[in-house]
């Protein structure tokens, strides 16, 4: 399996050109395109700046000598590269395993183009997966009913090395919310960010006109 992202995160990392502004994503894969990144600016001099989504992902750009900026500097980006949960066939994503998805999404709607990077599990004919929803504490309850009405089981998501709930880098709560098969993962989008308190949501159904997804495999990538 790290093969199959390694191969998708090399492959992204060639789509960046000097003197670009990058959106960092943040998960396993996209951390190859940052270290094949990492080498280009050591051994090219490629000259670029990159925008974390994640204390996580400027930790790893620090650690692979990738300079970093911020979205306020730069509130245009020339390309984000990013991981995804699942994708369907018009390119709509669910994100958000890794609690990331509010500067993922503000990253993305920045950016020129996304280059997003997976493995061949992520590719499926319809959303089925669980969607996050990044929620202001305050509101968590009120939300999770409102999200219940739309008629998902939600789940506060709670900390494996942490007692109770994890906290975003934003200081908000993830609440995971199955829905089954979605139907109409555009819709349910709208409805979700209507909720007073439901800061963003892991779908991102509005970007696949400028989306590339570059699919890992064992010994290769395809691009989608
Ligand atoms: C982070 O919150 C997520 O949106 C990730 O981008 C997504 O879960 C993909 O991660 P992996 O590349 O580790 O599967």
């Amino acid at each position: 399996m790290s093969a199959a992202k390694r191969n998708a995160g090399y492959r992204a990392a060639e789509e960046v050109e000097d003197g670009m502004v990058v959106g960092l994503g943040t998960g396993s894969t996209v951390f190859f395109a940052m270290e094949r990144l990492g080498e280009r600016i050591a051994e090219d001099g490629l000259a670029i700046a990159g925008v974390p989504t994640s204390y996580q992902a400027a930790i790893r750009a620090r650690r692979y000598g990738i300079p970093l900026t911020s979205l306020d500097e730069h509130p245009e980006l020339d390309i984000a590269i990013d991981g995804a949960d699942q994708i369907d066939p018009a390119l709509r994503l669910i994100k958000g395993r890794g609690a990331a998805l509010l500067r993922e999404k503000c990253v993305c709607d920045a950016a020129q183009r996304a280059v997003i990077v997976v493995d061949g599990t992520k590719m499926v004919e319809t959303l089925d997966a669980p969607v996050p929803v990044e929620v202001l504490p305050f509101a968590v309850e009120a939300v999770s009913r409102r999200i219940a009405a739309l008629g998902a089981d939600p789940v506060l998501r709670e900390g494996v090395k942490k007692d109770g709930p994890v906290v975003t880098d934003n200081g908000n709560f993830i609440v995971d919310c199955s829905f089954g098969t979605i139907a109409d993962p555009g819709h349910l989008e709208a409805e979700i960010a209507s909720i007073p308190g439901a800061l963003e949501c892991g779908l991102f159904c509005a970007y696949g006109k400028k989306i590339t997804v570059i699919v890992g495999e064992e010994t290769g990538c395809s691009v989608v």
